[in-house]
């Protein structure tokens, strides 16, 4: 199952949004910084380095090597512990920990029951964060492309609804290269019409800036009632 996971990270580097940095807040209101937290499908550590920075430690796992590369400062960070390996695989490692938090991953795990059932053993807090990216310049034209090129990981914010526990949106803007990035950034895809993509974007919208809202939402998914694990 491994081999889903192709080591090309480029598009995911540049497309990524980043989160919102009130999460620092909500961290600090609602967990004991003096606890473990496991986060699932840390990528490069966007969600990580709020981890990090209020956990006293934080067990990191990314099937991807090349995402979580070394050189990113949070992996090198005393209280990171970090392991390349998908989370339904992860039986071996005897994980302990205090919360499980993701952060806009979910979606991608490949066997979603077993990750169900990982949490409902465990009985621990889950938390759900995701950043959503809402284009809102034509955005029929953006959801006409991830349909023809079935790019069904790309900007959830259109299809993705989720219940909000907290909110936290603010407009930006994104050049044509940034969107068409972001719409292939896939984990497991490097997206072989990339090119195309891009080119269709920049004819629409030339040097034009693209805006779009991103939004922080926060569910809380476990532990699981007993007896559904
Ligand atoms: C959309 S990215 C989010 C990355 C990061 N958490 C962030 O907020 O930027 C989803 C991440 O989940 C990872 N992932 C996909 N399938 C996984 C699995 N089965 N187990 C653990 N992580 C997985 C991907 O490699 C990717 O890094």
């Amino acid at each position: 199952m491994k081999s889903k996971f192709f080591n090309k990270e480029t598009h995911y580097h540049l497309g990524r949004p980043a989160h919102a940095e009130s999460i620092s807040t909500f961290l600090a209101d609602n967990f004991d910084a003096d606890k473990t937290c496991l986060e699932i499908g840390v990528g490069n550590g966007r969600g990580t380095k709020f981890l990090a920075a209020h956990f006293k430690k934080v067990i990191a796992i990314e099937p991807v090597a090349d995402l979580s590369a070394m050189d990113i400062d949070v992996f090198n960070a005393k209280n990171v512990e970090l392991y390349s390996v998908p989370i339904e695989e992860s039986g071996g490692l005897n994980l302990d920990f205090d919360y499980l938090i993701c952060f806009q991953a979910t979606h991608w795990f490949y066997d979603f029951e077993q990750y169900q059932k990982f949490y409902g053993h465990a009985q621990k807090p889950v938390l759900d964060i995701s950043t959503q990216v809402k284009i809102l310049d034509q955005p029929e034209f953006f959801r006409e492309l991830i349909d023809k090129y079935k790019l069904e990981g790309a900007y959830r914010g259109f299809d993705y609804p989720r219940e909000t526990i907290f909110d936290d949106s603010y407009d930006v803007v994104f050049s044509a290269d940034k969107v068409a990035h972001g719409i292939c950034s896939t984990s497991w895809i490097d997206h072989s019409a990339f090119d195309e993509i891009l080119q269709a974007i920049q004819q629409r919208f030339g040097k034009q800036e693209i805006r779009a809202r991103v939004t922080t939402e926060v569910k809380e998914v476990g532990p699981l009632e007993k007896g559904t694990s």
